[in-house]
Order: structure tokens, then C-alpha cells, then sequence
């Protein structure tokens, strides 16, 4: 199969391709999605086959207003409301309870569906043109770094999907976050684009699932079934280092082989002779480092590295989704560096 390079300005041969049963990259705010007619079965499982995705990870289902959310859901909480009219268009994924018109190749099973309405106006051009809800993972081989830009998709699909829609580079840059309402607390299943601070303003209590935190142990099984796999992973195995910026560059330094790869703050570029350095963005500028994180991971590939240290920011803010994109790509290989000098 050739995969064809679409503009913004093809929607309709966009939003034909996914009419017709095919699979189609969609830009979004927070990464390319590999997208398909959500309602056709069929078209849903092309979309595993491309990426190589385990058949028990459900998809997101795509919507372009708030409004389609009945079409596809039911005992919909008034919460679901709320935060769909403050933060849609935008990254943020409510797991609801699923009508049976979502197809199980969509949802794996679940009696829940994932919804989304992305903040990417081409993509909500094309959605309303295809008149279907866009069942879309990240458009990454399964594993793999999400993509961020056209051509990081490209790399990883070409030949195995229709088309791809160069929409820019992504300006969140990770995936959304996944609030799932439909447990007794709502519950975060993933932190993304959409700070879970913001989500505590407008809901007040939010617990966050285990799996967010800390590795599952044997049999556990997470809510949102994408986290308990290793992801996000360059080559070479990760260790992830937390604590105060001066005292993890310090750690790192220390360990430095003869192909090192690091992972660094802006302010810290310079400390790593020898080394291949991805500096993601300065301390505090955690939008920034959810910008580059993936890029950075990705980076690593083209390169001979066979370690690779990470500084990692603290849990505020973005910080949250920064640090579990790094620490799941690391396979929870952490250390702490206020501990390791102790
Ligand atoms: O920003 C995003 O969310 C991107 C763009 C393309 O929209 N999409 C994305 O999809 O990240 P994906 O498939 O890579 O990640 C979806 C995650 C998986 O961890 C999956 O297990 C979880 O959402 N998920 C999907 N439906 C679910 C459900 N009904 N209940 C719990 N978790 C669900
Ligand atoms: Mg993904």
C-alpha cells in the first residue's frame, strides 16, 4: 500500500478515505492519531493490524462537539458536561458508558467508551465531513514514541496505512489525559495534555489510578488497559532519575559510558561531554517538555547509545504526564538521586 502525504486542504479526500474503510493520520493538539470509521468494525481492526497494538487495548472514540456524546453513550454524568464545555475542544478523554452501536473492536469488550474531541481544526473538519466518529490510537507502532510532527508518523507507517494528513507539529505534544467517570470517584487512568489540577478545580476529587505512579505487579490489571505495557521505549533501556535538577545532573555525570545517551533540562546541556544529548525544555517549563519528550525519545534510535539517564520534573502541572512518559519508557527503572548520595 502507498501512503499518500495529504495537506490541509484535502478534507474531503480525507474524510473519504475514512468513509470508505480506510486508515488515515490525523493531526491533533496532543499527537497524531492513526484514525478509521469508528463505527465500522472492520475498518477498527485494520488499525491493530497497522500498529501492531495487543487485540485488549480499547481506542478512542473522536467527536467534533459535545453534543454526539449521547449518540454514543448513556447515563452520561452532568460532570461530563461540565468539563466538555471548559476544556473542549481540547486533551482531555472521558471514559462513559458505552451504547451498543460502538462496535467491540473499538472498545475490546468494555461496556465503557473513551471519548474525545481533539483541538485540531482540520481534524474536526474532517470528522464532520466523514459525518463518523474517528476511532484513533497514537499513530505510533505499537511501543514506539508517539508521534509529534507528519514525518515521525511517516517513519512509522509508511506502506501500512492510506494516508496521513500534515496538520504541523503537535502543540501539547502528550497524548490526552483519561478521566474515567464512571467509576464512584472520578478517576485519572492517564496523565496527559489536560493538568489533572485543573481537572480537580471542576471536580473536586480525583483519585489517581496505580498504575499512573508505579509499575503493576504480576496479574494486576490497570484500568485503562494501554498501561501495563512498556511503551514509549528507544532501543537502549532507560533509567530515569528524579530528585532536584543539580543534584540528578550530578548523578548522571557520574555514570557517563562511552555511549551515553542523556535526557536533559535546557540549563544542563553543556554538563554531558561526549554524550548525545536531547535537552527537552528549561526546569520550570514543563509545556515545553511535553513538546519534546517524545522527540527526544525517539531521537535516541538514530543514534549508537546503549544507556540512556533522564532528568525527570516533579509531579506538578504537565510535569505529571512528562514524568510517566519517561518513567514507562524507562520500564519504572527509577532512581533518586537525593537517595543515591545519601
Ligand atoms: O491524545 C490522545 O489521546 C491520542 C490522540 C490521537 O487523540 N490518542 C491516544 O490513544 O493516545 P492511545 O490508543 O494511544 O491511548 C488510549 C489509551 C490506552 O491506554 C487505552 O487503554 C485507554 O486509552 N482506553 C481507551 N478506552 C478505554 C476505556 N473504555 N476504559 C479505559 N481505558 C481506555
Ligand atoms: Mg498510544
Amino acid at each position: 500500500m502507498k501512503t499518500t502525504l495529504l495537506t490541509e486542504r484535502d478534507i474531503e479526500t480525507a474524510a473519504a478515505i475514512l468513509r470508505d474503510g480506510g486508515l488515515l493520520g490525523i493531526p491533533t493538539e496532543t499527537v497524531y492519531g492513526l484514525g478509521a470509521d469508528g463505527l465500522n468494525a472492520d475498518a477498527v481492526r485494520r488499525i491493530f493490524e497497522a500498529k501492531g497494538r495487543p487485540q485488549d487495548n480499547p481506542l478512542i472514540l473522536h467527536i467534533p462537539e459535545a453534543s454526539w456524546l449521547e449518540r454514543y453513550c448513556r447515563n452520561i454524568p452532568a460532570a461530563a458536561y461540565t468539563l466538555a464545555e471548559k476544556f473542549w475542544p481540547g486533551p482531555l478523554t472521558m471514559v462513559l458508558r458505552r451504547r451498543a452501536n460502538v462496535p467491540n473492536a473499538v472498545t475490546c469488550g468494555l461496556n465503557t467508551v473513551g471519548m474525545r474531541c481533539p483541538d485540531h481544526p482540520v481534524t474536526l473538519a474532517i470528522i464532520r465531513a466523514a459525518g463518523v466518529p474517528v476511532a484513533a490510537p497514537s499513530g505510533n507502532r505499537s511501543g514506539r514514541p508517539s508521534p509529534t510532527c507528519a514525518s515521525h508518523m511517516l517513519e512509522d507507517m509508511d506502506g501500512r496505512i492510506d494516508a496521513i494528513v500534515d496538520g504541523g507539529s503537535c502543540g501539547v505534544g502528550v497524548e490526552s489525559t483519561i478521566i474515567d467517570l464512571t467509576a464512584p470517584v472520578p478517576r485519572l487512568l492517564r496523565p496527559g495534555g489536560l493538568p489533572l489540577e485543573a481537572l480537580r478545580e471542576v471536580l473536586g476529587e480525583v483519585e489517581v489510578d496505580r498504575a499512573v505512579l508505579a509499575p503493576l505487579s504480576a496479574g494486576e490489571k490497570p484500568k485503562a488497559p494501554g498501561m501495563k505495557y512498556r511503551h514509549y521505549a528507544p532501543r537502549a533501556p532507560v533509567t530515569v532519575v528524579t530528585g532536584e535538577s543539580r543534584r540528578t545532573a550530578r548523578y548522571i555525570r557520574r555514570r557517563l559510558g562511552e555511549h551515553t545517551g542523556v535526557i536533559c533540562f535546557d540549563e544542563y546541556t553543556s554538563e554531558f561531554p561526549g554524550c548525545v544529548v536531547e535537552s527537552i525544555g528549561s526546569v520550570e517549563d514543563r509545556e515545553e517538555q511535553a513538546r519534546r519528550v517524545f522527540d527526544a525519545l525517539r531521537a535516541f534510535d538514530e543514534t549508537n547509545v546503549d544507556a540512556i539517564y533522564a532528568q525527570c520534573p516533579g509531579d506538578a502541572g504537565l510535569g505529571l504526564a512528562v514524568a510517566n512518559r519517561l518513567k514507562k519508557a524507562a520500564g519504572f527503572q527509577i532512581v533518586d538521586a537525593g537517595e543515591a548520595e545519601a
